[in-house]
């Protein structure tokens, strides 16, 4: 098996991007991503319409995973899917496939944690990425989860803190929608605070025991607070909008920061491995970039297309287990609630 190509087909649908990516060992030959827009106009993902979604997309976006790697199903080594957590609805529209596709090919079939994957996307092998060196601590940060983890090996992983209501990105897209932007707002929040000043409106950081993270909290902060100032003058969030925004993604980022340098002292690690879409975040960037050269931390933040929700991060799981031979059983079922470790 030593000098034999593995090519792993893999599956991700846990929330509202339906994924397919082919692996060749750990690289990318393709990496399809159908994203769902029909959930822009409710303001956040619609369970229902996610999973109704994902069936018109799976079909064709496998066709054309296989067709961009120039790979025939036939050679396929093995089908890595997610199996959650995610949204159940949407978590059966992948395993069913990849079920009955790994059945009707008569192959493996490899099931993943949609969080460890998050993290082993760093492995993935390309040019510019640079996997980082364990033991390391990993900071997910997206639109689903919010967590930090000590990563020893590729499977032994430890959860040392989460949030304990939304995650980052609601909260970047909660207070979004506060000021009227569309969804996602993350990125809108980002772009305006790029031209105001962060400490204009000082907003309160909750306070959370250990390395957990709240973000709910903020949230009403700048409810009550949009409300206040509004009722004052109808035009304070125009006339404020990029101090406002600044000022939100300030807090969120001491609040993300403060817990990675507690996380940092309490484990002695200092390797950190950034993933999830809010990695994207200009702010988050620079303030990591900023300690780094002060405390002497090494962050790693792999390409953007490896951040947010892919199949290609599944696929670089899919081949790490496959070649030490951990497959699933055909009995095996999605899983809304699969912390890892599990
Ligand atoms: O990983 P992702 O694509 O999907 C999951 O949620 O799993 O992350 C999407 C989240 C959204 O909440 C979006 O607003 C946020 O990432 N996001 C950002 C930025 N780009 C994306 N948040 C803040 N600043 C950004 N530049
Ligand atoms: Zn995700």
């Amino acid at each position: 098996m030593k000098n034999k190509t593995i090519y792993i087909l893999a599956i991700e649908s846990s929330c509202d991007d339906t994924s397919a990516a082919v692996l060749s060992n750990k690289k990318k030959l393709s990496n399809v991503v159908a994203t769902q827009k029909i959930h822009e106009e409710y303001g956040g993902v619609v369970p229902e319409l996610a999973s109704r979604a994902h069936q018109q997309n799976i079909v064709p976006v496998v066709h054309q995973a296989l067709s961009k790697a120039n790979i025939d199903k036939k050679q396929l080594s093995a089908i890595a899917f997610t199996r959650g957590p995610g949204l159940m609805g949407s978590l059966l529209v992948g395993t069913s496939f990849a079920k009955s596709l790994a059945m009707g090919l008569s192959i493996p079939l490899i099931e993943v944690n949609h969080m460890q994957a998050h993290i082993l996307a760093h492995f993935i092998e390309e040019n510019e990425m640079n996997p980082p060196p364990f033991p390391f601590l990993a900071l997910t940060i997206s639109g689903g989860h919010t967590q930090i983890v000590l990563v020893e090996d590729f499977f032994k992983m430890e959860i040392l803190g989460e949030t304990l209501d939304d995650a980052v990105g609601e909260a970047f897209d909660k207070s979004a929608k506060i000021l009227g932007l569309p969804y996602p707002g993350g990125p809108l929040v980002d772009k305006y605070a790029q031209l105001g000043n962060p400490k204009a409106f000082p907003f309160t950081k909750p306070r959370v025991d250990g390395l957990n993270f709240s973000f709910s909290g903020l949230k009403t902060g700048i409810l009550y607070f949009i409300q206040r100032e509004t009722k004052k003058n109808p035009d304070f969030i125009k006339e404020n909008l990029n101090d406002i925004c600044a000022s939100i993604q300030y807090t969120i980022i001491e609040i993300l920061m403060d817990k990675l340098k507690k996380a940092i002292k309490q484990t002695g690690v200092k390797h950190i491995a950034i993933g999830g879409g809010v990695s994207a975040n200009s702010g988050i960037r620079k303030a990591l970039l900023e300690t780094e050269n002060m405390y002497r931390w090494k962050t790693y933040i792999p390409k953007f297309e490896y951040c947010t929700d892919n199949a290609a991060m599944i696929g670089i799981v899919g081949y790490l287990k496959y070649i030490s031979s951990d497959f699933s059983e055909q009995d095996v079922t999605a899983k809304a609630r699969y912390t890892i470790g599990a």
